[in-house]
């Protein structure tokens, strides 16, 4: 395990992840749900043009977050943390941690999508800075096969 200081955050608790992890990150994105691929995990693992960050909890993957570098912004494509883990200040954490990676990779801001329906999600995300500047109806298909679709909130930070 390569442990890496990201910003002033946890020292030791928060690492940038590397392709040595992604069995730990395979299985808490399967718990955690965000929505994205292990494939896509696998990918972002593996290149410059991703950054992923994991919060360590006694040697436990416990949360992730993947940031997307884009020509001027970054993009925050997913985020998750074990359900017995949430409410805890994970999130906020692992969001601080994006930040500080943005900041280092002099983005200008932080861009990311939401479920309209996700008010964990955003009140994480407005605690952190980010506002709302866009809608986007019936983005995402419906959660657990429910019928319909489900808008989406898109939300932005300055770095
Ligand atoms: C969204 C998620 C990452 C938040 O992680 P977390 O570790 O629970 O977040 P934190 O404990 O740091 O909480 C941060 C803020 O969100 C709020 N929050 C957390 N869970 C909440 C809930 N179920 N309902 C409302 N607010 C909630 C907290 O109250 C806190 O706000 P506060 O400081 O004003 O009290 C987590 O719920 C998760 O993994 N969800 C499933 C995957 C997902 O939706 N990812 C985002 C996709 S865009």
């Amino acid at each position: 395990m390569l442990w890496r200081r990201i910003g002033r955050y946890r020292v030791k608790m928060i690492t940038e992840l590397s392709h040595d992890d992604f069995q730990a990150l395979a299985a808490l994105e399967a718990r955690a749900l965000s929505g994205v691929s292990a494939a896509l995990l696998g990918e972002a693992l593996s290149g410059d043009a991703a950054c992923v960050v994991g919060y360590w909890h006694d040697e436990q993957l416990t949360g992730y977050a993947l940031l997307a570098r884009l020509p001027f912004d970054a993009e925050l494509q997913a985020m998750g943390v074990l359900p017995e883990h949430r409410g805890q200040g994970v999130g906020d954490r692992v969001l601080k941690a994006v930040l500080a990676v943005a900041a280092r990779w002099q983005s200008e801001r932080v861009l990311l999508e939401v479920r309209e329906s996700n008010a964990a999600a955003i009140r994480l995300y407005k605690g952190a800075g980010f506002q709302q500047d866009g809608y986007r109806r019936d983005y995402y298909p419906a959660v657990h096969g429910a019928a319909g679709r489900e808008s989406a909130l898109l939300m932005s930070r300055s770095v």
